[in-house]
């Protein structure tokens, strides 16, 4: 009884320093725009040098989202989200020996963050895919302007790792962080010394934000506090409601696809292994049982949902669409109050969150003798 004692003791040390060990780690974002996939490939090795670091994490996003298949699942960073980072690295394609639109176009969106103080303080550093090269590195500091604004502190890369580099071949080391020449086609691009000075960055890059880690202040924006307050775990808790086990795909589908930062899912009223309710309405089945129907395919959608989240419901952002199915006669009209069980369940669960576009229409019949099906269009971190 002792030695349990002691092992269940042991395994209980275990856990909270692992927690903790989590809670010290620095978080650093790398935020890039890519048009080709050159920024990406450099932003995977900066995080694979952050992540050398035990005590450092990477996360990469984009400014926006991208039609590029290499690009198009990297989901997309709010600007809101910037402020609760260690340290940030900036990547974007050389424009003109300037950073490129898109990161323009999402750092002009920061001027709330600036006059609210929110970055200062907070380490970011800067790296470029570029084309010939020309002008990058009057384009790595046209980067470091804006965020010299914002009163970061600004990490240079320095001569790190130049010794070691193969001087025969161009090469996009620079003082201020590193570039690559994705059209000097003489080798592959990023060379292999290029990838190399990345993850240099990244490791360096991770020292300092872990030294600078709580030495500045993560403002939140009101728009970050206000997201932050509901904890949707908690909401379903109190609620008492209970999520019930992801239904399996009945064909050659899956139960959802994530495409950028928009999962989409279809569900029917299956519980408990059948259909709740089958059958049409004025028929089969009365309004009320089809409201039951309704409730139950929309607690499917968001059991498919946690699953798309990787299991934090507090990741989801915003119910975009729903859109409700019901197997009525020709001259049924009420679909919508019908739609109004899944709709108030969406509300009821994401608070503003859960407020959607809605579309509802009647079916003279719906797969497996449903009387209704509800397709989801959730926007998601
Ligand atoms: C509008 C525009 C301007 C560009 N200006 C430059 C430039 O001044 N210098 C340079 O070396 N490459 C320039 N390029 C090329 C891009 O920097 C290059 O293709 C880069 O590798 C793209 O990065 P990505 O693969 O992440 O999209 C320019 C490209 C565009 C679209």
């Amino acid at each position: 009884m002792k030695k349990l004692s002691t092992v269940f003791i042991l395994i209980l040390l275990l856990k909270i320093s692992t927690v903790m060990a989590q809670g010290n780690k620095a978080r650093i974002l790398v935020l890039i725009h890519s048009d080709n996939g050159g920024t990406y490939k450099l932003a995977k090795e900066i995080a694979s040098g952050i992540e050398s670091s035990k005590n450092a994490a990477a996360v990469i996003k984009q400014v926006k989202e991208s039609s590029n298949p290499e690009l198009k699942n990297i989901p997309v960073a709010s600007v809101d989200e910037l402020p609760s980072y260690d340290g940030i690295a900036f990547g974007s394609p050389v424009y003109f020996g300037n950073i490129s639109t898109g990161m323009s176009e999402f750092l002009s969106k920061t001027v709330n963050l600036w006059t609210n103080h929110a970055l200062e303080g907070m380490p970011a550093t800067v790296f470029m895919s570029a084309g010939s090269g020309a002008g990058k590195e009057l384009a790595l500091n046209a980067f470091r302007n804006t965020l010299a604004v914002h009163g970061m502190v600004l990490v240079s890369n320095g001569i790190r790792g130049t010794e070691n580099i193969d001087k025969t071949i161009p090469q996009g080391n620079t003082v201020l962080g590193v570039t690559s020449t994705a059209s000097l086609k003489d080798v592959e691009r990023p060379t292999k010394d290029e990838r190399e000075l990345a993850k240099i960055q990244g490791r360096n890059f991770a020292k300092t934000a872990l030294a600078l880690k709580g030495t500045f202040s993560k403002k939140q924006t009101a728009a970050v506090a206000q997201e932050k307050s509901q904890d949707i775990n908690e909401v379903l808790e109190e609620k008492n409601i209970i999520l019930p086990q992801v239904p399996q795909p009945a064909g050659n589908y899956k139960p959802f696809v994530r495409s950028g930062n928009l999962v989409f899912i279809n569900q029917v009223a299956l519980k408990d292994g059948k259909i709740l309710n089958p059958g049409k309405l004025g028929v089969d089945v009365n309004e009320q049982e089809v409201k039951e129907a309704a409730k139950a395919t929309m607690l499917n959608v968001i059991a498919v949902l946690k699953e798309a989240v990787g299991g934090d419901l507090n990741k989801v952002k915003q119910c975009v669409q729903l859109t409700g199915i019901f197997n009525t006669k020709d001259d049924y009209t009420k679909h919508a109050d019908l739609m109004n069980a899944a709709s108030n369940l969406t509300v009821e669960i994401f608070g503003e969150k859960g407020k959607h576009a809605r579309a509802t229409l009647g079916a003279s019949s719906i797969p497996v003798n449903s009387s209704v099906e509800i397709q989801a269009v959730f926007e998601v971190e």
